[in-house]
């Protein structure tokens, strides 16, 4: 099913409710799994995710995690490199051990294969029960540009001049934003057994329409979602208000059934 949640309130207000409710699935799986496999997301979007989950007391020892990306040719170590946000944002906020979490690239192996290595390397890890997703101003899910095949797996990819500019807020200059990055495909992604897509502020509307009501199209590969059976949409009013249904997505939570999930 997909559950499309306007959170009311300031923009505040809504992440942190977006981010409580985010917390409430994943918390959800890893109580049922002690080993679960999270799918990790970068990006100011998530963080009211990491910080609800910081304040759950959950046993975080035995969590795997996968991130969605990573940039290609910044130094090691760079403190904008997706190893270095998802150690920093992730795992120590969590506390998730060090070693269960995996960001492609980061097995000092060649790139050309890294995206081979880093499936096999979730395939072997169970697959991954819930993924967190942002969405980029283009309508990217991981790195996956306009154009991006449905079935495509981890791979490398050429990012927009567009998220080049949104990201080059991390960096010194629009310069040192690599133009390449390794990222799960939209194929992987859809693999994960259930997705939490969180956006927030009125530069995501667009991206938000697309996704949620289409049409389904690469043009727009956050649209992906649309066929995946398992998709939570969690969204400021902002992020909403191009949404065409949205009266009826609020009407629909608000009457949520008491069997649901979130009762
Ligand atoms: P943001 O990025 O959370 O920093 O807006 C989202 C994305 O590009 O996927």
């Amino acid at each position: 099913m997909a559950e499309i949640v306007i959170l009311p309130g300031s923009p505040d207000e809504a992440k942190a409710a977006a981010g409580e409710l985010a917390a409430d699935l994943i918390a959800r799986v890893v109580r049922g799994k002690p080993d679960a496999v999270l799918g990790l997301a970068t990006g100011s979007t998530p963080l009211p995710v990491w910080s609800a989950l910081a304040a759950r007391d959950l046993d975080w020892s035995r969590v795997q995690g996968f991130a969605l990306d990573e940039y290609v040719g910044l130094p090691a170590g760079h403190p904008e490199s997706y190893r270095a946000v998802i150690t920093r944002e992730v795992v120590d906020t969590l506390g998730l051990t060090p070693t269960l979490v995996h960001v492609p690239g980061d097995d000092g192996g060649e790139i050309a294969t890294a995206g081979q290595r880093y499936e096999a390397a979730i395939a072997a890890a169970g697959g991954v029960d819930i993924q967190v997703l942002g969405i980029g101003r283009t309508g990217h899910i991981g790195f996956n540009e306009p154009g991006s095949s449905f079935a495509s797996r981890t791979r490398v990819k050429t990012l927009t001049e567009a998220t080049r500019l949104d990201n080059a807020r991390f960096f010194d200059s629009i310069d040192d934003v690599p133009r390449h990055c390794l990222t799960q495909g939209l194929g992987t992604i859809l693999d994960a057994r259930a997705l939490v897509l969180l956006a927030f502020g009125e530069a995501k509307a667009d991206a938000i329409a697309g996704a949620v009501e289409g049409p389904v199209s690469a043009s727009l590969p956050g649209s992906a979602i649309q066929l995946h059976p398992e998709v939570t949409v969690l969204v400021d009013e902002a992020a909403a208000s191009k949404l065409r249904f949205a009266d009826y997505y609020r009407y629909a939570w608000d009457n949520r059934p008491d069997w649901a999930h979130w009762s």
